[in-house]
């Protein structure tokens, strides 16, 4: 392994951690999210999510509170280690965020708006292992309280680690 790619690992690394540090922070109160609703966003029928998180991370809870909203059944899983939880759903390091849901055979990493959820059901991309919103970015379903937001993307990505952007929100 050349050395730089030993440094942008490492940095990759660090990344992680730090957004596994960030949503260990105190959870928000309920009356401040604001969940967003989209015409388009319900599956078609009742679909169950397991959202693998920390006991202690409150945007998690958040973003499952959107998901119910847009009419997924939601399960919460608290674990401790959720790097091995992202090993074994193959979520590339460069896509990782606070949380890991797997719905049916697909994996949703982070916080990843209901409609694109829906969507990926509904076209079923069989060389589609999951979507992700890496990172936490402001304004993102489960971060959308407080006034701040960002540009972000969605993405998908596929077994060999490859992901690309299928949609954008933000300001
Ligand atoms: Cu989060
Ligand atoms: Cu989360």
């Amino acid at each position: 392994m050349s050395r730089q790619r030993q440094l942008l690992m490492l940095l990759g690394l660090l990344a992680v951690a730090a957004v596994l540090a960030a949503c260990g922070g105190p959870a928000s109160t309920p009356e401040q999210a604001s969940i967003n609703t989209q015409a388009d966003s319900s599956p078609a029928q009742p679909t169950e999510v397991v959202v693998y998180k920390s006991p202690s991370c409150g945007c998690c809870g958040e973003w499952a509170a959107h998901m119910e909203e847009n009419g997924y059944t939601v399960r919460v899983k608290n674990v401790n280690d959720l790097t091995a939880i992202k090993r074994k759903f193959n979520v590339p390091a460069q896509m990782q965020s606070c949380h890991t849901a797997v719905i049916g055979d697909y994996v949703i990493e982070g916080h990843v708006p209901a409609a694109e959820v829906t969507r990926l059901l509904r076209e079923r991309p069989t060389d589609v292992v999951g979507l992700a919103v890496p990172g936490m970015p402001a304004g993102s379903p489960g971060m959308d309280y407080g006034s701040a937001s960002q540009p972000y993307d969605v993405y998908a990505f596929d077994a060999a680690g490859r992901a690309e952007v299928v949609a954008s929100y933000g300001p």
